[in-house]
């Protein structure tokens, strides 16, 4: 009970695998804050808060279900809701589907706080955002996606292994879209102070063979077990603890580049009032051609998506 005020983190879409594992991994990381679950299906939010609850009372944060007024008032919001993929399917099929329940949910939270920052996670994340942003009114800056801040986790764990570094240790990012054309910036990469691809263990690795495999994980658990959920319950909640505690980290996630244009994952410093800066992430040739596709990928939708 022992939430400190101002910290509501509303879970939009709380009902569902993602929104549940968001929400739990708030509690279980010992974030101080009151999380309120929202889904259109009111019984799933019941049900999630109340198992949720059960998990919070050794922590410092709680759960309760909520209605989308009183998230609208919440100083984070999380949007969770909406279709998956089914095996196979790429993340960009979701987006009829999702843009409709994206916009109705941002009609549905208002009038929204003038502070508050929206956090999306629904797919397909970086058009969504742009969509977000559009539909809920608030300024670029304090509205962002999660971007390939989970497919960086991945990335990390498996440089990891290779190298026997901890990933924690590896500043290496995936970058452009948290999607197909997401990509490696292998140029940028550091370990030790030093560029990465200097690694003895890395010498005759193949790197696009690491990169395929990263950005087909996803693909990989959905063929398995139907949908992805723990990972991006821990990046939500991490992104989201940065904002609320006004921490200044560095994540890649989903924010509005001015020199590409239009939002996408990129790194960028975040705090109590969103998006600080967003970083020149130096790239070689090749990584500049993947970089454009990925830009113009999203742009594309975008424009047809207003
Ligand atoms: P799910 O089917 O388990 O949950 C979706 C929830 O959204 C359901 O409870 C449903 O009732 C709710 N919902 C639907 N329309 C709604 C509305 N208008 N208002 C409120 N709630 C509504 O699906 P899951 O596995 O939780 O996935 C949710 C989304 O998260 C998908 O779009 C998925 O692709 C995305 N995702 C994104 C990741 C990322 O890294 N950005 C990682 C994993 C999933
Ligand atoms: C993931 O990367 C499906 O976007 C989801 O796990």
């Amino acid at each position: 009970m022992s939430t400190i005020p101002g910290n509501k983190v509303a879970v939009i879409g709380g009902g569902g695998n993602v929104g549940a594992a968001t929400a739990f991994a708030l509690i279980a990381r010992g974030v101080p804050t009151e999380v309120l679950v929202v889904d259109v299906v009111d019984k799933a939010a019941q049900g999630q808060a109340l198992d949720i609850s059960d998990a919070s009372f050794m922590m410092p944060g709680t759960c309760r279900k909520a209605s989308f007024k009183e998230a609208g008032q919440a100083d984070v919001i999380i949007v969770t809701a909406g279709a998956r993929q089914q095996p196979g399917e790429p993340r960009s099929n979701l987006i009829d589907r999702n843009y409709t329940i994206i916009k109705s949910i941002m009609d549905s939270l208002q009038p929204i706080k003038s502070t508050a920052k929206i956090l999306m996670v629904s797919n397909p994340v970086d058009v969504l955002t742009h969509i977000a942003q559009k539909t809920s009114g608030l300024p670029r800056q304090q509205v962002i996606g999660s971007g390939t801040y989970l497919d960086t986790g991945r990335l990390r764990n498996a440089l990891s292994e290779i190298t026997s570094v901890s990933p924690s240790s590896i500043h290496a990012y995936m970058l452009g879209e948290h999607g197909d054309n997401q990509f490696t910036g292998w140029s940028s990469a550091r370990i030790g102070g030093r560029p990465l691809l200097d690694h003895p263990k890395l010498q005759g690795v193949d790197l696009e063979s690491i990169n395929y495999k990263i950005s087909r994980k996803a693909y990989e658990i959905i063929e398995a077990k139907g949908s992805t959920y723990f990972g991006i319950g821990m990046c939500a909640s991490t992104i989201a603890e940065a904002l609320l505690n006004n921490t200044s980290q560095v994540f890649p996630i989903v924010n509005y580049v001015e020199g590409f244009g239009c939002y996408m994952s990129w790194p960028a410093a975040i705090g109590s009032d969103g998006v600080e800066q967003s970083f020149d992430v130096k790239l070689d040739g090749e990584e500049t051609k993947k970089l454009k596709i990925a830009i113009d990928a999203i742009k594309e939708v975008c424009d047809k998506y207003q």
